[in-house]
């Protein structure tokens, strides 16, 4: 996940870079085929096939189980990303944990969260800070315990909030007990989990950098063999091409299902597979944060095979009613709807990080961006900040004015169509606060590429719960400091505050719960030249409402004409705002950065 400095704000950028149907039929099928009895001929051959038919037809119902419109839970839901060590801590350690997330469920609720994706919390040497995983099957011990999983799985249900794992499939942490035995020789039965190859001309076996810095190979002086690793050396690449590997992780997921989970956000898919010939990349112009040469990842990135995999993941999805979120960085729009599945078998919530990285308030920019997602064919990701990336508070806002780019902001990615996927402390306007001092550095990547890259604290402090010491996340030091902003951006404060960032966010989370437009209306832009707002119907049979955000510095008045789409009437009712604004559909006046939601009638 390299970092970019794009229009001078530093922006991390990672790699720089299905349908039911068929699994859930040969599922149906199964117990008609394997009828012992020898009764086939006296019931009938079309008997037979009719029950076979219905079964097959009352699996798929309970398997997809879609709304009128044909849409699954997860084009609905409200996804919310928890950073499980800076969420809230109820033992008091300084490290967030699963028990203060369950006594944070009533807030999520009330939010309008129908999902939680769990950054990873378990067992991990927290090299790369949970993404170097020992133990694909428990919970470490500072987050709690497996006991502690179910009553947050249990709870979960209770409030209607579904729970999707971090599922780390491209490597292991080098403390996993099968990189263990891997390196402990040459003969071991899980040598060929990993990469291992022999070096060349006295050094590694080929230019490849890890994104992290430095070479992707190590060298294991037990075995004098190198290793290979994407990412920090404590993160060895797991071999997919071995079918033990595509066993045993799968067996992960579906021990995950057993325990509640909903599904799985998928770190890192991208670099699942590597060239076996270890072709060298192609070496550009200029040397990266860390020194290393530039490289265009062409033969570790993004490989073929990486779709046959999630193919057959998504099929062990299908059977658990499960979503298959993607952390899929790419570059252009066939590469993000190659994600999707030739078939829609693949991914069903590919992440559009495309959209994330316009990183300015420029309606042209974003206008083509959600064209482009509306193209794809797939239902769109809309992700706006997590936890590799400078919150968006900071991306956009001017310093200014941020309370009301963040509302700007969520107007836009909360209304269009599509599923969006939250990060904690967003609906809150928190800042990104990255460390000052080369000393205080959690995140490996910024000591190594200080002071140019500083690492991702900054966008990791912990939730701003309330204005007591520690922003009431914890009532220890936390692992990271508070940024100073906790005293006005808080819950309990912005609660109280009918015009806060939160506030707003409580609204629009409920209109996009209730309005069947914006649930599933179709996506319909309007005035496409405009170089400052946008504005966008979501129409849906006879109900529309009309999208209108300025993303400019003055007011700005805009007219529509919307007989071409069937709409006659002039009146227009505001449904959220922020800004003053009359009510005809014909005109509006925008204030700066303001956010306009109406009802067509
Ligand atoms: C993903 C995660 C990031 C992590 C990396 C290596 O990009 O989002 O936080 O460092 O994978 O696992």
């Amino acid at each position: 996940m390299p970092r970019r400095n794009l229009l001078s704000w530093t922006v991390h950028i990672r790699y720089l870079s299905k349908a039911a149907s068929s699994s859930s039929l040969r599922q149906a099928q199964g117990p008609c085929r394997n009828d012992k009895l020898g009764i086939y001929l006296k019931v009938g051959f079309m008997s037979k096939t009719l029950i076979c038919f219905v079964v097959a037809l009352a699996s798929l119902a309970a398997q997809a189980q879609t709304d009128p419109e044909g849409h699954q839970w997860w084009q609905h839901a409200v996804f919310y990303e928890i950073y499980p060590r800076s969420f809230a801590d109820s033992n008091n350690d300084g490290v967030g944990d699963l028990n203060g997330i369950r006594s944070k469920l009533d807030y999520l609720k009330r939010l309008g969260v129908d999902a939680i994706w769990i950054s990873p919390c378990y067992p991990s040497p927290q090299v790369d800070f949970g993404y170097d995983i020992s133990d694909y099957q428990n919970i470490d011990p500072m987050y709690g315990n497996m006991k502690d999983f179910d009553a947050l799985s249990t709870e979960a249900k209770r409030h209607g909030i579904r729970i999707i794992m971090d599922y780390v499939p491209n490597h292991t942490s080098d403390k996993h007990p099968w990189f263990i035995d891997s390196s402990s020789s040459k003969n071991s039965a899980h040598r060929d989990w990993y990469i291992w190859r022999d070096g060349k001309n006295g050094g590694a076996p080929n230019n490849w950098n890890a994104l992290f810095g430095g070479s992707a190979w190590k060298l294991d002086s037990k075995t004098n063999q190198y290793y290979y690793h994407f990412f920090y050396p404590e993160q060895p690449d797991l071999n997919w091409r071995n079918p033990a590997v595509k066993n045993a992780m799968f067996d992960v997921t579906r021990w995950w299902y057993g325990h509640g989970v909903s599904g799985f956000r998928l770190d890192a898919v991208d670099t699942l597979f590597e060239d076996p010939n270890l072709h060298d990349n192609p070496v550009k112009e200029g040397k990266n944060v860390y020194g290393d040469p530039n490289e265009e990842n062409k033969y570790n990135d993004r490989l073929p095979e990486v779709h046959d995999i999630l193919r057959d993941l998504r099929k062990v999805a299908d059977e658990h009613n499960g979503v298959l979120i993607g952390e899929t960085w790419t570059n252009n729009i066939e590469e993000l709807k190659r994600y999707y599945g030739l078939n829609h078998d693949e991914v069903q919530l590919p992440m559009n990080f495309m959209f994330c990285m316009v990183n300015k308030l420029s309606a042209p920019d974003f206008r083509k961006q959600i064209a482009l997602a509306e193209s794809s064919g797939g239902w769109p990701t809309y992700v706006i900040s997590n936890h590799d990336i400078v919150r968006s508070y900071d991306r956009y806002g001017d310093g200014n004015h941020n309370d009301r780019i963040a509302k700007l902001m969520a107007g836009l990615y909360l209304t269009l169509r599509g599923t969006p996927i939250m990060y904690y402390g967003e609906e809150l306007g928190m800042k990104t606060t990255p460390p000052t001092r080369r000393e205080d550095v959690k995140d490996p990547i910024g000591k190594l590429g200080w002071p140019k890259e500083k690492g991702r604290d900054g966008e990791r402090t912990p939730m701003q719960w309330n204005a007591s010491v520690n922003a009431g996340f914890s009532q220890v030091k936390p692992w990271l400091p508070v940024p100073p902003t906790y005293k006005t951006h808080n819950v309990a404060s912005e609660a109280a505050n009918p015009d806060s960032v939160l506030v707003f966010y409580k609204k629009l989370l409920a209109l996009r719960h209730n309005n069947p437009a914006l649930l599933d209306g179709n996506y319909v832009p309007l005035n496409e030249d405009d170089p400052n707002v946008i504005s966008y119907l979501r129409q849906y049979k006879d109900r529309a409402v009309l999208v209108a955000l300025n993303m400019s510095t003055t007011a700005q008045e805009v007219k529509f004409d919307l007989a071409k789409y069937g709409i006659t009437t002039g009146k227009v009712t505001p449904l959220l705002t922020s800004g003053t604004i009359p009510g005809k559909t014909s005109q509006l006046v925008l204030p700066p950065y303001a956010v306009y939601i109406g009802e067509i009638k």
